[in-house]
């Protein structure tokens, strides 16, 4: 198990974050949860990757270079900015925009993202 790593219940759909690394397994509904691995490359079209722009006083994440939908039943839930060991996550909903804004004067970033159906993407 590593720091940051997002763990889902297959069973009730609870989603977890590991903040601190312990010895154990994740359990939620009596069995174990499954690790979500961070998905780089969308084969069919770009709508999962996110993709950081700067701008003046932080940066611009979208999802992705086609706009992935934000229907009831298929959304991006959150997107988050590492920005120099800082965790920085948006929460959207049905109806938003796949698009967030994150102030910070950090150097080095990346992004994840979560989509309800298709899973974490990292870009
Ligand atoms: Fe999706």
């Amino acid at each position: 198990m590593q720091k940051n790593q997002i763990y889902k219940c297959d069973i009730c759909g609870n989603i977890v974050e590991v903040l601190h690394v312990g010895g154990g397994t994740l359990v939620c509904c009596g069995q174990n949860m499954t690790l979500q691995n961070e998905q780089t490359a969308d084969s069919r079209t770009e709508k999962h990757v996110p993709v950081i722009e700067k701008t003046a006083g932080g940066y611009k994440v979208t999802v992705g270079s086609a706009l992935h939908p934000m229907l009831d039943a298929h959304f991006i839930e959150w997107i988050e900015l590492i920005a120099d060991g800082k965790s920085l996550r948006q929460f959207l909903k049905p109806g938003d925009d796949p698009v967030a804004f994150f102030q910070t004067e950090a150097k080095t970033v990346s992004a994840r993202e979560y989509c309800n159906v298709h899973g974490l993407w990292k870009g």
